[in-house]
């Protein structure tokens, strides 16, 4: 049993508790994704944990995902992530998003990729896939909506920032890399203009979707990918639930992470911390798009 020190907030638990989400889980449901905390008591068989232990649990280990969103969880052994020392429990409560990053950079890309246009670079999401991004060596470049998204991305390793608002991106992203564009585009947005996509992409470029908050992309798409047909550009649908049956997947992307926050190379950026009985003001503040990294709970 864990007695819970924080809880991590993101589109997920949202998307859960709007009834949205693809893969639900059963109803009545606790909400919550991830939590840190320290082991408070332990079955009579465990042999490989302890009392008193740091650990992360991810509800992806849980078999259905929420949970979370307590101040005691019991969980199974197997479940758990024991934490380094180096590591504090609300840095490690960011853990999942990271995870998330180094799968899209690491698995959903496919290698070789030395640049990056990261929609939402101040986001929970976003501000993760910006340092991990960084620590492959890549050039990245965010899109984002404001000043102070931008000077936040930029804040975590972003070389260069964009607002969409006010710029035009795909011009941009051009005179950023001298014509050539980016060999990846990290897209959770799509919405009408995805087409664009296809002319900031390098050749053999990739756009890896994993969302669409902006909706569906508009009907020209299929004709603008294969107007860049002589560049061969790959268009990717990417969701954490392509490891649901893989433990050892789930553990490589989680872990890869986890080395880098005890190396003190990425840290979760904490946009707020807030108290467990004011979790409605923590999913609003997620839905109003204007939180600048992760929103943390506390039992
Ligand atoms: N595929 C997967 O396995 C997986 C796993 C976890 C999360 N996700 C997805 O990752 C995305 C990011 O989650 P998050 O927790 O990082 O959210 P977040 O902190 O709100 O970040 C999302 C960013 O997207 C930008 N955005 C642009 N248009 C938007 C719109 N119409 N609605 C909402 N945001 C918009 C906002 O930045 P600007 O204001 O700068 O535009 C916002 O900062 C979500 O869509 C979530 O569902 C996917």
């Amino acid at each position: 049993m864990i007695r819970t020190d924080t809880m991590a907030v993101g589109w997920p638990d949202i998307l859960i508790r709007t009834g949205q989400y693809k893969w639900m889980p059963p109803l009545p449901v606790t909400l919550g994704n991830e939590l840190t905390g320290t082991i408070e008591a332990i079955g009579s068989e465990v042999s490989n944990l302890s009392r008193g232990q740091r650990v992360y649990l991810g509800s992806r280990e849980l078999g259905f995902q929420s949970g979370c969103y307590t101040d005691l969880k019991v969980a199974p052994a197997r479940a758990v992530l024991p934490l380094p020392d180096e590591v504090d429990l609300e840095q490690a409560a960011g853990l999942g998003y990271f995870s998330l990053a180094w799968a899209l950079l690491h698995d959903a890309a496919r290698g070789g990729e030395t640049s990056a246009l990261i929609i939402g670079a101040a986001g929970g999401a976003g501000s993760c896939l910006v340092q991990i991004a960084k620590q492959a060596g890549m050039t990245v470049i965010g899109a984002v909506s404001s000043d102070e998204k931008a000077q936040f991305a930029r804040s975590l390793g972003a070389d260069h920032c964009i607002d969409y608002r006010s710029e035009d991106v795909a011009r941009r992203v051009l005179d950023i890399t001298n014509g050539r564009g980016v060999d990846l585009i990290l897209d959770p947005v799509v919405g009408p203009h995805f087409d664009r996509s296809f002319g900031m992409l390098a050749r053999w470029g990739t756009v890896v979707v994993y969302n669409a908050t902006g909706g569906p992309p508009g009907e020209g798409l299929f004709a603008s990918w294969r107007a860049t047909a002589a560049k061969c550009h790959g268009l990717r649908y990417f969701s954490m639930h392509v490891y649901e049956d893989d433990a050892a997947g789930r553990r490589r992307i989680i872990r890869a992470p986890l080395e880098l926050m005890a190396a003190g190379k990425i840290r979760t950026p904490v946009a707020r911390r807030i108290a467990l009985s004011e979790v409605a003001r923590a999913h609003a503040l997620i839905e109003s798009g204007k939180a600048l990294g992760k929103i943390l709970l506390k039992p």
